[in-house]
């Protein structure tokens, strides 16, 4: 592990790889290799002149970093507009630094008072990078950018590569999509002011990859905005990948004397797809998580809104408060429907006071009631929202996104409040602030239920800068908060999943995946969330919806709501005492198994759709324990046993796990190589076998 300069090479050795840049004599900088390690010396700047007229080695050659210029015709990386109105970027090399895992080189225009850094960091033990940019204007004129990637990455095949992303709705985030790009170009991005239940901020690259082997690229933006991944591969074969903020209806004016750092691009490149999945969570609990929480196992919680939707009460949330508690559930959420005249979704949002019709007493009784049954209170918000029928719209009207010429379209009959105005900042920073110094509240459950439009901001000089401002208007409020009130862990959701990236996961310490709770169809989202998105930040709930197509056993749904950082959203008042001993038993049984979940390291086996059959592995570092999850709602034609081989195990180590009454005592190479076999016939089959080093 180590940043290794060699003249104008640099060498960024990670666990298993070489990523090398370079820097030519015009200030030029190339990529030049990402994949195995080769000799240090060996790496060197090619020369490179134009092909012919047509074709210009600007167009052609690899660079770390596309300025938008001269003979440059594809998809640059930053384009901006000086003061004179000059649109183009000519830069001079200044120079490097090197220290421990950091790298950074450093550019200048050659006229323009602009600075570039590209920046670079590596992580002990893994195969990550982190790669940003720094810009900084020099001089006292405003320059503005009205393009800007984070980083730009080649790939060393000339055949052509196949990118994976998601291509989800409400209901059904993270379905996957594979994509042959021969040539011209792909495109996947989000438009909508939150990284959306739609595509995913991040590229992962390969040819033929599978599970378990072939070279993956991967590269996660961590920005919970409009993002834009760019993806072409030209005439010689060369395919590259930008990737940052989406360029529709963008704008960043940088002034004279300021200094914009991007957020970064978590990038690796790994032997298949489960360990890039691996690394990536294994990366996001030492790196990206918010410190309070991030080396903690998440609590087991209840969440009220599949239960009571909006009418929730002081007796109701009593009565399910005292069922979760004896079931073993560590946190209680109240949901939607607390505050002002909240009875459906047509009011209230934005007057953050307690409906006292439903709670006489305010928040406190209920609160001590959930403290004294040894549980933690969360709450629901959706601060960044106002409803039109609400005390705060009629006070501040101008406080949402809005043209006077235009209507503002209410989705879900909410609008969007202006997050770029300081006042509209303030308000929700000091309602949030009051809400959590007057209540032991420990768990904040930020909402976000519609995406932005309309969005005039008559407060702005440069308002094609409201998607950035917005994002950063919220990831400040959450940091302020958790500063200030650092025993509250968030969590964030959109509508679902529409704002779960790793972006997100830098200021909020979980997410919620989708309001799909439907075990069955779980399965396949929780296959997709789990590619990039760190497992331990992945909220799954058990509720009453049995399946839409197939009926769900309640052990089946605690099966697979177990495969991430378990909660329950049932209405459990209506569940009959056997039902709430299943609840008892599969909470006691997480509480055994939740920290090989969330920080373990999974094998993805068998795959629902392609198999009949889903079998997740979860196996600890030291390779001492290990929780299988099985699951299958029937199988077709007859299959009597169905081999399950094991993975992830010490092939030297001996396990033992009881399965189907019998206890099994096998080494690591026999499961591996042999396994088990398994009667998986009819709906509803599904095991949890818990490995133990014998
Ligand atoms: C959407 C969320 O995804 C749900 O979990 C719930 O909190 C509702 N909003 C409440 O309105």
């Amino acid at each position: 592990m180590a940043v290794i300069v060699k003249n104008n090479v640099f060498i960024l050795e990670t666990k298993n790889t070489h990523y090398v840049l370079g820097v030519d004599d015009y200030g030029y900088n190339h990529h030049l290799h990402w994949g195995k390690k080769c000799n240090a010396d060996d790496y060197f700047v090619e020369k490179i002149g134009d092909e012919n007229s047509n074709h210009t080695m600007l167009d052609e050659f690899k660079q770390e970093y596309t300025f938008f210029g001269s003979t440059v015709y594809r998809e640059c990386d930053l384009k901006v507009e000086f003061s004179d109105k000059c649109r183009e970027i000519n830069v001079k090399y200044l120079g490097y630094e090197a220290e421990d895992n950091l790298l950074k080189l450093h550019f200048a225009d050659n006229h323009y008072p602009l600075e570039i850094t590209l920046n670079y960091q590596i992580f002990d033990g893994l195969d990550i990078i982190s790669r940003w940019i720094t810009l900084k204007n020099t001089g006292s004129e405003s320059i503005v950018a009205e393009r800007l990637f984070c980083a730009e990455f080649s790939f060393p095949s000339v055949k052509p590569y196949t990118f994976k992303n998601t291509n989800g709705a409400w209901g059904g985030e993270f379905l996957q999509t594979s994509n042959v790009l021969d040539g011209g170009s792909l495109v996947f991005e989000s438009r909508k002011g939150i990284s959306s239940h739609t595509n995913s901020p991040y590229f992962i690259a390969h040819q033929n990859a599978d599970e378990k082997s072939g070279d993956v690229y991967f590269g996660a933006f961590a920005y919970s905005g409009n993002f834009k991944v760019s993806a072409s591969r030209d005439l010689y074969g060369i395919t590259r990948t930008s990737i940052g903020f989406n360029d529709f209806d963008f704008e960043y004016c940088l002034k004279g004397g300021e200094t914009f750092e991007s957020p970064k691009v978590f990038c690796g490149l790994t032997q298949g797809f489960g360990e890039m999945s691996r690394q990536m969570n294994k990366f996001a609990v030492d790196y990206v998580f918010p410190k309070q929480f991030n080396d903690k196992p998440l609590p087991v919680l209840y969440n009220s809104w599949e239960a009571v939707w909006f009418d929730v009460n002081s007796e109701n949330q009593s009565a399910l408060a005292k069922l979760a508690a004896d079931m073993g559930v560590e946190l209680f959420v109240m949901d939607d429907g607390w505050f002002s005249k909240r009875n459906d979704d047509h009011a209230g949002l934005g007057d953050w006071f307690v409906n006292k019709d439903k709670f006489p007493n305010g928040l406190g009784d209920l609160i001590k009631n959930v403290n004294d049954l040894g549980m933690d209170f969360g709450i629901w918000v959706e601060p960044e929202m106002v409803n039109a029928d609400s005390d705060l719209f009629r006070a501040h009207p101008d406080w949402a996104y809005h043209y006077d010429t235009r209507m503002a379209s209410e989705l879900r009959n909410q609008l969007v409040l202006n997050m770029t105005r300081r006042d509209v900042q303030e308000y929700i920073f000091n309602l949030l602030d009051d809400l959590l110094s007057n209540n032991n509240i420990k768990y904040i459950k930020w909402d976000m239920n519609r995406p932005l439009s309309e969005t005039g901001a008559e407060n702005l000089d440069y308002p094609k800068m409201i998607w950035y401002l917005h994002t950063k208007a919220v990831y400040d409020i959450v940091d302020r908060l958790k500063e200030k009130h650092p025993e509250v862990a968030f969590e964030s959701c959109a509508s679902g999943g529409g704002r779960s990236d790793i972006g997100a996961l830098q200021h909020y310490d979980q997410v919620w995946t989708s309001d799909n709770t439907d075990a069955i169809d779980r399965m396949v989202i929780q296959k997709g969330f789990s590619m990039l998105r760190p497992l331990k930040a992945m909220r799954a709930w058990v509720t009453d919806i049995e399946g839409i197509n197939k009926p769900a056993s309640l052990d089946f749904r605690f099966n697979i709501a177990m495969q991430g950082a378990l909660g329950i959203g049932g209405n459990l008042t209506k569940y009959s005492s056997g039902d709430l001993e299943i609840c008892k038993k599969n909470i006691a049984l997480y509480k055994k198994i939740r920290s090989l979940v969330q920080f373990g390291n999974l094998y993805r086996i068998l795959d629902i759709d392609e198999d009949e059959v889903l079998m997740n592995q979860y196996v600890n570092d030291d390779k001492t324990k290990s929780v299988v999850f099985i699951a299958a709602n029937g199988t077709r034609f007859y299959k009597k046993r169905i081999p399950l081989r094991f993975d992830g195990l010490d092939k030297d180590k001996c396990y033992t796990f009881e399965f189907d009454g019998e206890i099994i005592v096998k080494s690591g190479a026999y499961l591996m190589e042999v396994g088990i076999s398994a009667h998986i016939r009819g709906v509803n089959y599904n095991r949890i076998l818990i490995l133990e080093e014998k």
